[in-house]
């Protein structure tokens, strides 16, 4: 199919093409909203690449999905380059105000209620969004920043219909949209809150975006933007009461970098994946999954395994109990204090945690292990590193006719963010220092790191996990997810899907997911709409209850009815060259593939 670049001819491509499996030796944009993935194949027409593109789908994506991400929040951008075959982390993640302090979010010793904490200037954290983008549009774009910006302001000027997620995230928002003024002004004009179909225009949001184009980035960390910003996050009262002060300063702005960081490597039956390394817990907690799981043959049905049988099931839940102890211990901001990666990803160490899963019965609640006897990793102790020039969230995936591929998760956390919208400007800031511990951890006779206790300048822990599979060194399929911890599980059981369970990417992704993101843990476990086959039946369900599982309702029930994350996907076909793309249903996944 050949394409121009026309708005209005995308917009309707997108919604022909959406959630289609696409197949094509060109240029392919896989986004979780239609007008988005719009703006990603608009690049792609004018000649840009991958970077170009997913700078594109970014900005858009702070319009039509700001309940998501936005220039208010972070990310993790990886960018594989088909040239050099070089790929590359953009870690573009929020970081805490140098006045943040371990004991902030627990002033008594006690927790502060996370709906007060999350809506309360104190857990904005630095953005970096704009940086991160900027940046990598330097180093590997062939746009402008302009160039990437204007279809986003074309959609905030001119307006775009509020589709269903978007409604339904404001009809289901906890009163999050109504706690500050300036936020009720855009999703709940008159106090009536938008609906599907509505039309939304945001004049603030355009101007902003038209200042960023005309200035640079530098005119959001420096200048009126940026003292908006402070002053913000400085108000004490919401709709909610008083609420704690943020402390970020317009320093913190200016000195705001991010960090170019070399991708974490990890195999699995044959295969190597290239995923998010700290501040993210996603990668190497998905890897930890990996190297437990491998000891099971998760895909043959002969021995009682394959797709959503108890025996999968249970492995698959005790793997992922496992690795969630060991994340709360010893996963956070290794910038800043030391993480013992190589010990968790050992395989001797592995097969110690392993040999903790029986097949008979859930393994009582787990507890952190201890990898640092299988760690040689000469971590720099704390501060030693300087910052690198060179983690409700969303996923999307591109791949260029070139074969560059970008797979880029970015967030402003819980759904709204802090659900403050920086007055005059029209978009949402971050609650992502809530990702910090609230209660600080650190105790060095317990052998507690307090990895992901809050500290100045430290960046909280994400799990967020966009992630690049390659077979025989080449690169077949980009992917990742939002959701919170939840991520780490739906990159799992993608992983799983496609390796272990033979799924072509489109059935991998529709599939229904399971999901533990404790130790303690209940079972999430998904199977509520139609698309999410093969189902996880009624009595595979009763077998994980009588291992004595947990979360899934009554015997006899089918207790699985949640809606996992999101997973946006593209792939190269290594034998043919040609590019694919995958999206999901769970949002409005769409795919665009565009042919110069
Ligand atoms: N705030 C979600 C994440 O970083 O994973």
């Amino acid at each position: 199919m050949i394409l121009r670049p026309s708005f209005a001819r995308w917009f309707a491509l997108c919604l022909f093409s959406s959630s289609v499996l696409a197949a094509s030796p060109d240029g392919v944009v896989a986004v979780s909203h239609p007008a988005a993935a719009a703006a990603g194949a608009r690049m792609l027409a004018a000649g840009g690449n991958a970077i170009d593109a997913a700078a594109a789908v970014q900005f858009a994506l702070n319009v039509v999905e700001p309940q998501s991400s936005g220039l208010g929040g972070g990310g993790f951008m990886l960018v594989h380059l088909a040239q050099t075959g070089q790929t590359f982390i953009v870690d573009s993640r929020e970081r805490a105000p140098q006045k943040a302090s371990a004991d902030q979010f627990a002033p008594d010793g006690l927790p502060m209620p996370f709906p007060l904490a999350s809506t309360s200037g104190l857990a904005v954290g630095v953005p970096g969004t704009l940086r991160g983008v900027d940046t990598a549009l330097k180093r590997w774009g062939t746009k402008t920043l302009a160039d990437t910006l204007a279809p986003a302001i074309e959609l905030a000027g001119h307006g775009f219909r509020v589709n269903r997620f978007l409604a339904a995230d404001i009809a289901n928002d906890g009163g999050r949209t109504a706690l500050h003024p300036e936020t009720a002004a855009i999703f709940r004009p008159k106090g009536v809150p938008l609906a599907e179909g509505d039309w939304l225009v945001q004049p603030d949001l355009a101007r902003t975006l038209r200042l960023i184009a005309a200035r640079g980035a530098d005119a959001f960390y420096r200048g009126p933007l940026a003292r908006a910003i402070v002053e913000a996050q400085r108000r004490t009262r919401s709709e909610l009461g008083e609420t704690g002060k943020g402390r970020m300063a317009l320093a913190d702005l200016a000195a705001y970098r991010v960090a170019i960081r070399e991708p974490l490597i990890g195999h699995y039956r044959g295969w190597t994946l290239a995923t998010m390394p700290p501040p993210s817990s996603g990668g190497l907690t998905v890897l930890q999954m990996l190297g437990l799981l491998e000891r099971f043959p998760l895909g043959d049905a002969a021995q009682g395994y394959g797709f959503g049988s108890p025996k999968t099931l249970h492995a698959m839940i005790e793997a992922m109990r496992l690795a969630f102890a060991d994340r709360a211990v010893w996963i956070g901001d290794d910038d800043a204090v030391a993480l013992p990666r190589e010990g968790l990803l050992h395989p001797d160490y592995l097969a110690t945690r392993a040999a903790l899963i029986t097949p008979d019965r859930r393994m009582d609640t787990p507890q952190a292990g201890d990898p640092t006897p299988w760690d040689k990793t000469a971590v720099p102790p704390p501060s030693s590193r300087a910052w690198a020039e060179s983690p409700h969230t969303t996923h999307f995936a591109i791949v260029d006719r070139w074969g560059n591929v970008v797979s880029y998760t970015s967030t402003i956390e819980y759904t709204w963010g802090s659900g403050i919208t920086v007055p005059g400007y029209g978009f949402l800031l971050n609650n992502e220092l809530t990702d910090f511990n609230f209660v600080p951890a650190a105790d060095s006779a317990a052998g507690n790191p307090g990895a992901n206790d809050v500290a100045p300048g430290k960046r909280p822990r994400s799990s967020m996990a966009p992630t690049l599979l390659f077979k025989d060194g080449k690169p077949v399929a980009a992917y990742g997810s939002p959701g919170g911890a939840t991520i780490i599980n739906s990159v799992l059981n993608v992983t799983l899907n496609l390796i272990d369970h033979g799924m072509p990417m489109q059935q991998a992704i529709a599939a229904p997911r399971l999901s533990v993101t404790h130790a303690t843990g209940k079972v999430g476990c998904e199977g509520g709409l139609a698309f999410m086959q093969p189902r996880i039946g009624v009595a595979a369900q009763d077998a994980l209850r009588k291992l004595g599982h947990t979360g899934l309702g009554e015997a006899g029930t089918d207790g699985c009815a949640e809606t996992i994350g999101s997973v946006q996907a593209v792939m190269i076909d290594p034998a043919t060259g040609e590019h694919h793309g995958a999206a999901d249903a769970r949002r409005e996944g769409t795919v665009v593939r565009v042919r110069p």
